[in-house]
């Protein structure tokens, strides 16, 4: 059985001139690619073939990244499902321009879908919990699901009762 800390996978990269933005600093845009990108990574692994991005949150940028700084992002799976992942990523920077300590700029939670080739959902293996942080990192994951999924049930809810009002004030006027 897999351990979360058996799909923990870290990729560095220099931030270029062309991943700037305005000013100059980089553009949160490319920052969430790196993020998506090494998530994936660690959910197609575990799922054994594609995973696609169901959702991203909780996506925080702590400071800015300045071109010519080494990004690392690191992930690792907080835990799996039926179908789906969610996937941890931290992203930190050595400044390119100093020796100081590696600097937390950003944060993320992914939920992946690991899909078969009609891109329908997949199962996954289950995920061995070993050491505390790995079931702390689970319980919060599963919270956040929890929370995921509610948001999305209630706006459902909102979306159905609009129409059904619309509907109804429209069937009054015919009377
Ligand atoms: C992700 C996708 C496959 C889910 O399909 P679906 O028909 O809604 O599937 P289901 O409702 O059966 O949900 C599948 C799983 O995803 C979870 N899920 C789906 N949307 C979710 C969301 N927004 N937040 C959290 N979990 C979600 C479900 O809870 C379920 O989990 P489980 O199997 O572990 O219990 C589908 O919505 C999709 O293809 N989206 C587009 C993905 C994409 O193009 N991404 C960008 C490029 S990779």
């Amino acid at each position: 059985m897999t351990t979360p800390s058996d799909t923990r996978v870290t990729l560095s990269e220099i931030m270029r001139a062309t991943e700037a933005n305005l000013l100059g600093t980089v553009h949160g845009g490319n920052l969430m690619k790196a993020v998506d990108s090494i998530a994936g990574v660690v959910a197609n692994r575990y799922a054994g073939g594609p995973a696609v991005t169901a959702a991203l949150d909780e996506m925080t940028f702590l400071t800015p990244v300045r071109v010519g700084d080494i990004l690392h992002s690191s992930a690792q799976l907080n835990w799996a499902g039926r179908s789906s992942m969610e996937v941890g990523v931290r992203v930190e920077v050595d400044r390119w321009d100093s020796n100081t300590d590696r600097v937390h700029v950003a944060s993320a939670y992914l939920v992946f879908v690991a899909v078969d080739a009609d891109g329908k959902p997949k199962a996954v293996p289950p995920l061995d919990l070993e050491t505390p942080e790995e079931k702390r990192r689970f319980r919060e994951a599963q919270i956040r699901r929890e929370h995921r999924l509610a948001r999305r049930a209630a706006i459902e809810a909102s979306r159905e009762a609009e129409l059904a009002e619309g509907m109804a004030a429209a069937s009054e006027g015919d009377a």
